[in-house]
Order: structure tokens, then sequence, then C-alpha cells
């Protein structure tokens, strides 16, 4: 102990990277639990810039273990770019594992991803088209082909073979000649296996080992608590449970391993993919804030949906997390507005006013946000390194979101820079901090 889970708790993108950078420094270990390489985490340190999908975000810091849970999908052919790209950046990769037990992106899970979005239509998702929802559903049909399988030619070969019938079938009517040689795809296969080999092994049990010698361990999510496949905007999620309770399953750990569970959250909001966004800017001012604050998608590049901060469905993503600590990111990007907007409660068709996240898509979708307007503030606040020396308006901003969703604010944003961020007096009770301290 302790272990501390990091996840965003809106649409994604909330910064979670530079916050398990910023944590992974005091931690021994990393591990990330769900996802893939729909995850795109930028972290920018001395000036330069690392763009991670799979790898955790502490593989910058030499000598930590970085792992790479079970409840990971991986497309190998990324990871090991990854691993070389890394290096090319004079980062050492050693410290990676990778459990035996993690699912492989395949070939066809990306022509599935492109089809099953072109089949939706005016209706698609929006998916990052990286076979991520394909990968998680062969994993749930027991057609999954595992890290471990790599190891072995003959039984990799037979499990593609079973995997890859149906898949023929399907993709049938997009293509006409799928490139899926079962052959080709087995070689391809093993050749990634035998450039991992080095960093397989039974990740579950390192953890229980780290967290049993008193080792601090950061769970580090993807994407965000409304991206959640239970508890999100379904259908427009994505294929996983970036919400804190999947950090057991998709680690292997048990729920008393975990003692904290730090959400991330903007200071505003965004959304990349379809979907509903209730507090979504539809004006000039979310292409303002757009440029403000870089939002493009680091892994596809689209431009980010802009929404002022969403307060119903951070409490939401609170309680379903059991937040004990909040991390506002990109407080600077507000700088300028006269008026902050914050959305406390809905509006349903019916005139209802609704104050908790609604369960029903089609209440959700035609909610309409109820504003709270707060006062905005002008001055940049990319140099302010104390909770004191923000402007008033800054500081109540803050208040006020601490106050309505009932969570402190440890960690401010007010830059991409690691250096750019201000710890709250709430922040060095802290697990993770108390561990560094130690
Ligand atoms: P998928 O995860 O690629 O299947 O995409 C499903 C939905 O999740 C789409 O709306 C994506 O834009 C969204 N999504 C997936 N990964 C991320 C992420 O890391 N940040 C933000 N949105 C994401």
């Amino acid at each position: 102990m302790p272990g501390t889970v990091i996840v965003g708790a809106q649409w994604g993108d909330e910064g979670k990277g530079k916050v398990t950078d910023l944590l992974a420094e005091r931690a021994d270990a990393v591990i990330r639990f769900q996802g893939g390489n729909n995850a795109g985490h930028t972290i920018v340190r001395d000036g330069q810039t690392y763009k991670l999908h799979l790898m955790p975000s502490g593989i910058l810091h030499p000598g930590k273990t970085c792992i790479i849970g079970n409840g990971v999908v991986i497309d190998p052919k990324v990871l090991t770019e990854e691993i070389d790209e890394l290096r090319r950046q004079g980062i050492d990769a050693s410290g990676l594992r990778i459990s035996a037990n993690a699912h492989m992106i395949m070939p066809y899970h990306l022509l599935l991803d492109h089809a099953g979005e072109a089949k939706l239509g005016r209706s698609a998702i929006g998916t990052t088209r990286r076979g991520i929802g394909p990968c998680y559903a062969d994993k749930a049909a027991r057609l999954g082909i595992r890290v471990q399988d790599l190891l072995d030619p003959k039984i990799l070969r037979k499990k593609i073979a079973t995997a890859l019938e149906p898949k023929r079938l399907s993709l049938r009517p997009f293509q006409k000649e799928p490139a899926l040689d079962l052959q080709t795809m087995t070689e391809e296969y093993l050749g990634y296996g035998h450039r991992i080999e080095q960093y397989i092994t039974d990740t579950s049990r390192l953890v229980w080992g780290l967290l049993d010698a008193g080792s601090s361990v950061l769970f580090e999510g993807a994407q965000g608590a409304m991206l959640d496949i239970d508890h999100g905007t379904y259908p427009f999620v994505t294929s996983s449970n970036p919400v804190a309770g999947a950090a057991c399953v998709g680690a292997g750990v048990g729920p008393r391993d975990i003692d904290e569970v730090w959400g991330i959250a903007k200071a505003y909001c965004t959304r990349v993919g379809e979907g509903p966004f209730p507090t979504e800017i539809g004006d000039e001012l979310s292409d303002q804030l757009r440029e403000a604050g870089g939002e493009w998608g680091t892994t596809t590049g689209r431009p980010r949906r802009v929404g002022w901060l969403d307060l119903v469905a951070l409490r939401y993503a609170s309680r379903i997390n059991s937040l004990t600590a909040l991390c506002v990111t990109k407080l600077d990007v507000l700088s300028g507005q006269d008026r902050i907007l914050v959305a406390t409660s809905y509006r349903s068709a019916e005139g209802a006013e609704l104050d908790t996240f609604p369960y029903h898509q089609s209440v959700l979708h035609r909610a309409k946000p109820m504003w709270e307007e707060l006062p905005g503030w002008s001055e940049p606040l990319g140099d302010i390194r104390s909770e004191e020396d923000l402007p008033a308006a800054a500081r109540d901003y803050l208040k006020f979101i601490a106050d309505v969703v009932g969570v402190p604010v440890v960690l401010v944003g007010v830059g991409p820079g690691r250096e750019q961020t201000i710890w709250t007096g709430a922040a060095a009770g802290t697990a993770p901090l108390r561990a560094a301290a130690a």
C-alpha cells in the first residue's frame, strides 16, 4: 500500500497523463488497467513533448516499473513503435512489464471498427477506429488472442484461425478480398511476440508484491467516466470501463488495495466523437477555447467539441468513482473570459429540473443545462505556482467546484508543462504525497 487510482472524470482528455507523470515521480509503479491506443497522453517535460498511447505515463521516469495490465487491449504494432520512439528520444523502457493476459488488437479488429462505423452512417459513434470495440467484443466472446498466445506458434495459429472465420463473413460486404491471410498474420504476430517477450509477465503478482511491500502504486485510467460502457452516455462510449472500479479488474487486485481515487477534470469540458454533451458551446467561443486549449485529439487529430463545465456530470463521475480528490486542469485556458458559465442542474424537455445525471438516453439527449454565472478573470495564469497568487475569481471558481462536487481540489493545472502546476493545501495529507514523504 498505498494504491491510488487516477481516472478521467469527464469525456477523456482531461490531462491524466500530466497528473500521472507528476505522481509517478513519487510512486514505485504505474499500471494501466483498461483501454488501448484509443488513448493519447501528451506530456511536456523540459520543453520536449512526448506522446504516449499505450505506455503508462510513468515510463518517462527512469527506474519505475510501468505495467500494461490485463484489462488493456494492445495493438502490438503501436506498442513496438512506441518503445522504439521512446528509445530514440533517450527514454529507457526497460521498466516496462506487460500482462500475459492482456488481449491483442488484430488486423481484423481495425477493419471491423471501420466497417462498423461505415454501416452506422449518420448514427456513427465517432470511434478512434483503432479496433478497440471489436477487440473487447472478441474478449467477451472468448475469441480473443492474448499476449501469452504470441509465444506459442501452434496455439497462436489455431486461435487466429478460429477468430478469423466469422470476421471474413462479416467483412465480406465491405471488402472484396480483405487482407486477412492466416499465415501472414500468424508470422507477423509471432514477430511481435519475440520483440516484447522480455517484458511479458504475471503482472497481478507483480502488483501484489509491490503493494504487500508497502510500495506506492498508481493505477492509471484512460478515457473518462462519461465514456464508460456501463455508466457513460451509451452507445456513444468506449468499450471498456474507465471508472475506478475497473482498476481492480484490469490490474488483478481487490478493492481494499485502493486507498485513494483522484479524478481529473478540465476547468471546462471537451468531447471527441458523437453523443450527448449538454454544456456544449455552439458559437465562436468554442473556437476560441479550442485554440487556447489546443483541443485537438492526441490520437486522431480531430477537433474536440468544447463546452462549459458540467457539474451535474462531474458530481455523477465523483459518485461512481468514489473520488477522494479532484485535479482541475487547464484553468489558464479560461483567462480573458468576462464571465464563466457552469451547469449545476439540467432542465428536462418536460420542464423538470434535474440535479442528478439522467439515466435515460432520451431524457439526456433533450436535457438543457441550467447555468450558474460566475465572474471571470483577465490575468494569464501560466506563471502562477501557488493558490494564493491566483486571481480571486479563479480561487472562487475552484472553491465553487469543490463545494458543489463535495471533493477537495488538490491540484490545479495552469499550462501544459509539468512545472505549471499548483498543489493546494488539501494535497498534503493525500496518500501519494504521504508515500513520497515517508
Ligand atoms: P473507441 O474507444 O475508439 O471505440 O471510441 C469510442 C468513443 O470514445 C468515441 O467517441 C471516441 O472519440 C471516444 N474516445 C476513445 N478514446 C478516447 C480518449 O482517449 N479521449 C477522448 N475520447 C476518447
